[in-house]
């Protein structure tokens, strides 16, 4: 049984916020759609959101520059993001990745896909895995054009003490399959997989537990689409009937709606349904990104908010105009269409039961 599709956002803690914006947008090349703050605790920090030309779920790397909470990395979180390139673009990577002092380990190979792994300032790891047939639409820079721009997410790489229940819970959970299997890593994938709806295990059974708190250099969470409010409700039904009873109830993100479960690998699994308007419901779709916005509840703190946050710069790329491929008129498409399904009034808990006999 699944109620989600494929990856929505992926949530990272970084350090500081201006080399955060930096490296996604000028090494990743992505596009930044979002500054706002983190909707929880009593110190405001940013959280930065970053896409591909669509601004589509999928592709949406959202991060909380931590730098006032040292994290710890190892077992039970995310080890990697990885985004999809096209076929024959990983040499691309290599030498665009030197070129920017960014360390990295070299073209590798796993499950006959090339990639290259490297990390952020904060010591976050990325990938870029070559992917066939990734139809979704890269953002473009000075540096990185169509034909090698990152397309979206592959998935994520998850670092756990033991498989067995990890795989159980993706399994049944989140209707995740085993499709491979080398050396200490487990390929699971999500229907068709590929694209977005691949999630690799690796086995790492004598590595120290990481931190679970927000902490600069860590994974805070991953986070897949279910859809619609609907989908959410039967996903935190389905967590509860298989005894995951820990699923928090949903919770208002603005762009989204969220409800959490943290896995029994340690690694915490969003599930969230976009809003109506996705991220174009408080700026114009082609002017993400230059402005901070904070939801309505926020608001009458703005002074205050401001104050304890350091100030950034959002590079001129980052601009819209005269960004052919990023072809204005399917921007937000995605999450638009989604939001249309949506049905903003069952923000609540589960409060109904359906019985299958
Ligand atoms: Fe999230």
């Amino acid at each position: 049984m699944s109620f989600v599709s494929g990856f929505h956002h992926i949530t990272l803690c970084a350090a500081t916020a201006q080399e955060d914006i930096d490296f996604f947008t000028h090494v990743v090349g992505q596009r930044m759609i979002k500054q706002t703050v983190l909707f929880d605790g009593r110190y405001a920090h940013y959280h930065l959101y970053y896409s591909n030309a669509n601004a589509e779920p999928g592709s949406v790397m959202t991060t909380f520059p931590y730098q006032r909470v040292p994290g710890r990395q190892g077992a039970g979180q995310v080890s990697s993001s990885a985004y999809t390139i096209p076929k024959g673009s990983v040499s691309f990577w290599k030498e665009h990745l030197d070129r920017h002092k960014t360390p990295h380990d070299g073209i590798q190979e796993r499950f006959g896909q090339k990639f290259i792994r490297f990390r952020h300032p904060s010591g976050l790891q990325f990938e870029a895995v070559e992917t066939e047939g990734d139809t979704r639409v890269g953002w473009n820079t000075d540096q990185i054009k169509g034909d090698t721009a990152m397309k979206g997410f592959s998935g994520t790489v998850l670092s756990v003490r033991e498989i067995e229940e990890t795989v159980r819970f993706f399994d049944e959970a989140l209707g995740f399959k085993v499709t491979g299997k080398e050396g200490n890593l487990t390929r699971l994938e999500l229907g068709e997989g590929g694209p977005n709806r691949t999630v690799i295990l690796q086995h790492d059974k004598d590595r120290p537990s990481g931190s679970w708190t927000f902490g600069a250099g860590t994974a805070h969470h991953m986070a897949l689409d279910a859809g619609t409010d609907e989908g959410l409700a039967k996903q935190k039904a389905l967590y509860e009937e298989l005894g995951y009873t820990d699923c928090s109830e949903i919770k208002d993100r603005n762009y989204f709606h969220s409800i959490y479960c943290r896995c029994p690998g340690g690694i915490l699994v969003e599930c969230a349904a976009t809003a109506v308007g996705g991220f174009a419901r408080d700026e114009p779709a082609d002017k993400l990104g230059f402005e901070l916005l904070l939801p309505p509840w926020f608001e009458e703190k703005r002074k205050e908010i401001e104050a304890m946050l350091e100030p950034i710069t959002v590079p001129e790329s980052n601009r819209a105009e005269g960004h052919a491929e990023a072809m204005l008129k399917d921007v937000n498409k995605a999450a638009v269409e989604a939001a249309n399904r949506a049905t903003a009034d069952k923000l609540s808990r589960r409060t109904d039961a359906e019985f299958v006999g």
